[in-house]
């Protein structure tokens, strides 16, 4: 399976010139997968939740989801890719799904960061696994790297490769990403932005770039750098996924013992 990762540089609130800069770089490529930023149509750096509704759009009918099913069934590939999406009243930080032959879904994510919480409603979706033949995604957006619980249930759920588009502000995602490859043994695709934006009179936010592409071990096999866009492409076996053993005794998921996790679901 070929999947990649794209890095762009999107200019706020230019939606179109973005879906246009993203279709002119993906319009060539070959490949099965390829995931694309959070946000990676509209920019980051809200200044108030009704600009979020202003370019908020509904999935899949609004236009950047059009775009990337054209561009999906073009290419004969999956594109995941993130979005303001609108939801009658309501407004989500969400990465959306689009396949060869039909819109595949959408997520919406669960651990807003910092001032998000002003601007979007907390996902209420949870974490879903995907099956597209070659492989079973999971997907996860940006700041749920936190939590490794995101990436945990992913793979419980079945996901062999972790789809995770970004907006990374904090320098130790590309590192944590690593551990949650290792500790779950799923690929992980983690495409970031790159770029400053200063909106509003706010303190500037620098995107870290750095998108990588970690194998079932969190081994490095595809990066780029902090100030790249484009794109970088593999070839994955996904099934490497689904051995989950440490060791000839040790099992990643079997030797769980769930009895004494039970403070990890129990509210605070
Ligand atoms: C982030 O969740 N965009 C940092």
């Amino acid at each position: 399976m070929r999947v990649g990762v794209y890095q762009n540089f999107p200019l706020f609130g230019q939606v179109d010139a973005n879906i246009e800069n993203a279709i002119r770089d993906l319009s060539s490529v070959e490949a099965d997968l390829i995931v694309l930023p959070e946000l990676f149509n509209t920019g980051y750096q809200f200044v108030s939740r009704q600009e979020v509704e202003n370019l908020a759009e509904d999935v899949p009918s609004g236009k950047t989801c059009q775009a990337m099913m054209t561009l999906a069934r073009d290419r004969d590939m999956f594109l995941v890719f993130g979005l303001a999406e609108r939801a009658g009243s309501r407004v989500y930080n969400s990465a959306a799904i689009a396949g060869p032959r039909s819109f595949v879904g959408i997520y919406r994510k669960t651990h807003l960061f910092a001032e998000e919480k002003y601007f979007f409603d907390p996902g209420d979706t949870g974490f879903r696994v995907f099956d597209l033949g070659p492989a079973r995604i999971g997907v996860m957006i940006c700041f749920d790297w936190i939590f490794p619980e995101s990436a945990r249930v992913l793979t419980l759920l079945g996901a062999d490769v972790i789809c995770h588009p970004a907006n990374l502000v904090l320098p130790h995602c590309q590192a944590a990403m690593r551990t949650r490859s290792i500790e779950n043994s799923v690929f992980s695709l983690t495409a970031n932005r790159i770029g400053t934006e200063s909106r509003g009179g706010k303190d500037p936010l620098r995107f870290t770039g750095n998108s990588q592409i970690l194998d079932s071990q969190g081994r490095l096999i595809a990066g780029m750098g902090d100030e790249d866009t484009g794109l970088v492409i593999v070839d994955i076996d996904p099934k490497e996924a689904r051995d989950k053993s440490v060791t000839a005794q040790n099992d990643r998921l079997k030797d769980r013992r769930p009895d004494f996790y039970r403070p990890l679901t129990d509210q605070p």
